[in-house]
């Protein structure tokens, strides 16, 4: 995590920087600092705190003066969030100043080997090390000496670096942490992500692993660590700059809340010919889609609720026997992949590590990895053999929505097209659930329109301490998403359990008032859930229920239903979401929290 920036330009650095910094805010947001060169020194503010903080202390970047500089925005890894712990960072004699996005894994080690020969450490951050490394190999040649700190260095980094000596270059390098660098009018810039620069220029080139990048007002050029310059072409960026803006709205999360009916839409509309699924990118011949033996989903967070949910979708319709697993435990469990599994990885950031190394892994170990990302051209849409991208835009907030609704279409339209193939869907329920998908962005916008309802029982809850969501199957998944986005805003401890599984323990939590959010959209499955939810409402549970229209039996069990339209039976989860996302946005606004950046969290998680 953590976002950096650089400038080398013809205009003041800093209040780029800070601009910069404002659009990767995302990535962290615990302390931020900047780094600029003026005339003959390298000056630095730095501060604990959002970045708003560093905009009072200079003044809007006006209080340093120099058209070359570095800054940052942290996420606490090594040392807890504070001046010292910010970067950037400085060498013993300050000429040396860099920012850095990753972790150095031996950083123990080299730090060490550092303190033996001199060197003093007064952060206590894995950061420190590399700049003192690079002023122990300096003897000024700033290329050579980043080469030489990359073969020492284990981990992840992506670095912009300043040596106060070569006052009209600016070097960036990356390994395993997004970098990116582009051209503009008169200057060159570099950036964690795409929409830092957005502003200043729409041609951006994606630096590699193990590429350094030497930059002046007028030049960029591309190396490897062995020094050999490399040629590289530009990507044109589409990206509408307007849509990372609020636009309006209070807060970005109810901006992509509302985006939600358009993000649904651009993801099927552009796969949908006619009656049929056309997934060009899939590159997958029928022969290929007949000889799936096994799926295996892997993701974090949202991303693997959405494959979560998947796993019914793939079951019930496509009959192919998937396996869902989170990426921090797939990359270093030994994965049993035999040939004919494919491997679906979903990611809304196509940076998150963990995922990113268990797509490495299964290309290790032979296996085809289809990629479900979001943002266009990071490195799990690269290296992906193939990709299917969400086309939700930009998703701004940490606690994602739009992103999550556009990877369930993702997810759906590639169930049905592998069922289709294999013979397990006829034209006429394909036509009926694609008239379904179709009907999904109305219904969706419907179900937001309702959230004064939403926000009314929400503040009958703002002091609540447990919440505990139940569903079976399909409804249990939607409950994973539902508890994560409420706990992820508001702070309140909640947790998604199978229905059947709650009275095998975690029933003897259920006291007088506790909130049950029950999720029933699966009509086999309607029975059965009305009696876990009599289960704890004799026990003193409230229970709020979340089902489809008509199922009025419900309100025999509950104490509030929300209903939710008729949909296909597979598709639930994109309308039953809804009402739990306003839930959660509406505790976390009435109990005051930050619910684009929620304490702890960041967005794109590029550490493991
Ligand atoms: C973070 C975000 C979540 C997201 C998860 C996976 O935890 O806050 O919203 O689901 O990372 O991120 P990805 O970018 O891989 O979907």
């Amino acid at each position: 995590m953590c976002g950096i920036v650089g400038y080398i330009g013809n205009r003041q650095a800093a209040p780029i920087l800070l601009d910069g910094l404002s659009k990767l805010e995302y990535r962290g947001y615990d302390s931020a600092g900047i780094a600029v060169h003026s005339v003959d020194k390298i000056n630095m503010v730095k501060s604990k705190g959002r970045l708003k903080v560093l905009e009072e202390l200079t003044h809007n970047g006006s209080t340093l003066n120099g058209t070359v500089g570095i800054g940052h925005t942290r996420w606490a890894t090594h040392g807890s969030p504070s001046d010292q712990n910010a970067h950037p960072h400085f060498n013993k004699n300050n000429s040396i100043v860099i920012v850095h996005n990753g972790i150095i894994e031996n950083y123990l080690k080299l730090k060490k080997k550092l303190e033996k020969k001199g060197y003093e450490f007064i952060s206590e951050t894995d950061t420190e090390v590399i700049v003192h490394l690079l002023d122990y190999y300096y003897s000024g040649n700033p290329l050579q000496a980043v080469t030489k700190i990359m073969h020492r260095m284990e981990g992840s980094y992506a670095l912009g670096i300043i040596f106060s000596d070569h006052p009209n270059e600016l070097y960036a390098v990356r390994k395993d942490s997004p970098l990116i660098v582009g051209k503009t009018e008169g200057g060159n810039v570099v950036a964690s992500d795409v929409p830092a620069v957005l502003k200043y220029t729409r041609n951006v080139y994606f630096v590699e692993n193990e590429e350094i990048v030497r930059m002046t007002r007028d030049e960029m050029e591309f190396f490897t660590v062995d020094e050999e310059p490399i040629e590289k072409t530009s990507v044109e960026i589409e990206w509408d700059i307007n849509a990372a803006e609020k636009g309006g709205y209070e807060h970005f999360m109810l901006k992509e809340m509302y985006e939600q009916p358009k993000a649904i839409t651009d993801t099927f509309s552009p796969r949908l010919k006619g009656q049929d699924i056309v997934i060009e990118e899939l590159n997958m011949s029928d022969q290929d889609i007949k000889s799936i033996e096994k799926i295996m989903i892997v993701a974090c967070g949202s991303a693997y609720h959405a494959g979560v949910t998947s796993k019914y979708v793939f079951e019930g319709l496509a009959k192919i026997p998937v396996e869902v697993d989170l990426a921090s435990e797939f990359r270093y469990r030994n994965p049993l992949l035999r040939e004919g599994t494919l491997v679906i990885v979903i990611s809304q950031s196509g940076e998150t590590a963990d995922t990113l190394a268990a797509l490495r892994e299964a290309k290790e170990l032979g296996s085809r990895v289809l990629g479900i990302v979001n943002v266009v051209g990071s490195s799990i849409a690269r290296e992906a053999d193939n990709v299917m991208y969400t086309w939700a835009g930009p998703e701004i907030a940490v606690a994602t929505t739009k992103a999550y609704s556009a990877q369930l279409i993702a997810l759906y339209l590639l169930a049905m097209k592998f069922a289709c193939v294999r013979g397990e869907l006829t034209d006429h329920e394909l036509a009926a659930m694609v008239e379904d998908l179709k009907a999904l962005p109305a219904q969706v916008e419907m179900l937001l329109n309702n959230k004064n309802k939403i926000q009314r029982f929400a503040n009958r809850y703002l002091a609540a301490k447990d919440v505990f969501f139940i569903g079976r199957g399909i409804d249990y998944a939607i409950s994973l998403e539902g508890s994560l986005k409420l706990k992820e805003i508001s702070y309140i401890h909640s947790e998604a359990y199978a229905a059947g599984e709650l009275k095998h323990g975690t029933i003897s939590l259920i006291e007088e008032g506790t909130l049950v959010a029950s999720v029933l959209t699966q009509k086999q499955l309607y029975k059965k859930m009305i009696s876990n939810m009599v289960e704890v409402r004799t026990r003193g549970a409230f229970v709020l229920a979340v089902t489809n229209e008509g199922n009025v039996e419900v309100e025999r069990a509950a104490d509030y239903v929300i209903y939710i339209p008729e949909t296909n039976k597979y598709f639930a989860n994109s309308l039953a979401i809804i009402p739990l996302q306003l839930f959660g946005y509406y505790i976390a606004i009435g109990r005051g929290c930050d619910v684009d950046k929620p304490r702890n969290l960041a967005k794109s998680v590029t550490v493991e």
